[in-house]
This record gives C-alpha cells, structure tokens and sequence, in this order.
C-alpha cells in the first residue's frame, strides 16, 4: 500500500497517538483502582479536537464566572447548553431545568433566553429514586431560597423556582404548557424515564431536550433509559449521542 503523508508529519502524529493510547491506559488503570468501571466499554476520551470556544466568548464567560460554583456540570456541558439555547432564544415558549440543585445551568440557560419563562424545579430533598449508588442522601441541596436569591442577585428575568417531584407533581400546573428546551439532570433511570415520556407530548417541533450524565460513571440508568429507547426517540427525535457527558434529542 502506497504511504500517505500526514502534513503534520507522520513520526510527529505517530508519537502523538501512541502518547494519547499510552496517557488513556494509565488514566483507565489509575481510575480504575478507586471506581468500579467496565473496561471493556470504557475509555478516557482524550479528543484530537483542540477547538474550546468556551476560553474566547465573553458573554458566556461573564455568566460562567458567576454561577460556575453553583453547578455540577463541567465547562464543556455547560458550553454546549448555552450554544444550543443561543439557537432558541427568540423562539416563544418556555424552558425546563429539572433537578436544578443550588441552579447554576438554570441560571445560565436563563441568562442567554429572550422569551417564554424558565422552570427551576427539584425536589429540594434529594432522589426519589434508590439506584445504584444514588441513595436518600445524595445530593441533597435543601435551600431553595438560595436559588431565589440568586435569581434576584442575577437579574434573570421570567424565571421561576419550583420545588417537587418531577413529572408527577406538575402534570395540572404544565397541563396547557409547551417547552422549547428542556435540561434533564436526574441521574436516575426511573425519573428520566418518566420525564422524557412526560415530555414527548409538551416539546415543540425543533425543541430540544438535553440529558445530561449520558456515558458518566455511576449514572447508568441515564445510558440505559436512552439506549432501552432509541427506536422510539430515533422515530419522533434527531439524536445525538455526544460523548462529553450529554445526549441531544432534536423534535423532528
Ligand atoms: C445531579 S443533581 C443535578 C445537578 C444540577 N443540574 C447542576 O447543575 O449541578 C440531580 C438532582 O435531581 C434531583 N431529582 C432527582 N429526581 C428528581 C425528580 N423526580 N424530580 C425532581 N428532582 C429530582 C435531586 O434532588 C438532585 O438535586
């Protein structure tokens, strides 16, 4: 086979790959001693890609430096919901944050959204779901005052904090609602479940629902509720599966 030549230059790219393959199996084996992972599924996702345009935009930098420490969710994650929300902003119907914790993608998302109105809504008493590793006591965030202040503080208008369990608690008060983006981080499969089939009926055509936690460590049941169903979103939804810790679905 005749060789081809790499413009980078092909003993640069070769020590370039064996370094990025050698650098992933110590990450794998060294993670591998503290989390219970497949290794067989398993990989550290090192791209080849070096595109972050999260370090250059300045309006969402402004925002991130304020809320980043009210959020689980990496730069990464939380640069890709300001990029799709940038696309629906002048669209007029409303959002969903669900499992919003202390706020900090609620408050992002709200922050770039020119019309309809924001949900916020967690339980504000942790999971209701008992899977995996996610117990009574995990991730209990009780003061949903301190998002309400927050809101204030951050002059987010049209957006609402609401506290209880999702969808079972809100059917009569979204019963006439459409959303246009919804941001579902409940780790769990049950509640993701519920949700997404909640959600099919609200969502508008191009709406977009964002499931976060896809492919992370403990937080199977997200990977399990979408892979049990992707005949049925790939029919309604276009999807996509982005391996930097969500899945997009886009209403067809
Ligand atoms: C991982 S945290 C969310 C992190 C948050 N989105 C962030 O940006 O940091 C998951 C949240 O989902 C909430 N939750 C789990 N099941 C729920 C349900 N069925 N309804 C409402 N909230 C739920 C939990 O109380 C918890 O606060």
């Amino acid at each position: 086979m005749k060789k081809i030549n790499h413009p980078v230059g092909n003993v640069k790219i070769l020590i370039l790959k064996k370094f990025s393959i050698l650098l992933n199996r110590i990450l794998i084996f060294a993670i591998s001693l503290f989390l219970k992972i497949k290794k067989e599924e398993s990989e550290i996702i090192i791209s080849n890609a070096f595109y972050a345009p999260w370090k250059k935009d300045i309006n969402f930098i402004k925002i991130y430096r304020k809320i980043k420490n009210y959020t689980l969710l990496d730069v990464r994650r939380l640069y890709t919901l300001w990029y799709l929300m940038n696309q629906l902003k002048n669209t007029n119907s409303n959002i969903l944050d669900i499992g919003c914790l202390m706020g900090g993608s609620g408050f992002l998302i709200s922050k770039i959204n020119k019309k309809g109105k924001v949900f916020l809504i967690d339980t504000f008493n942790g999971y209701i779901d008992q899977e995996n590793f996610y117990s009574k006591n995990s991730f209990v965030f009780e003061d949903v005052n301190f998002v309400k202040k927050k809101i204030k503080e951050l002059k987010l208008d049209n957006v609402k904090v609401c506290k209880g369990i999702f969808p079972k608690n809100f059917e009569k008060k979204f019963a006439k609602t459409k959303f246009k983006f919804c941001h579902i981080d409940l780790n769990t499969f049950n509640s993701t479940k519920k949700s997404f089939y909640y959600l099919d009926k609200k969502i508008i055509k191009g709406g977009i629902l964002v499931f976060d936690d896809f492919g992370m460590f403990g937080a199977d049941g997200i990977k399990k509720f979408i892979l049990e169903n992707q005949k049925y979103i790939e029919n309604r939804y276009k999807l996509i599966l982005n391996f930097q810790g969500q899945c997009i679905l886009i209403k067809k």
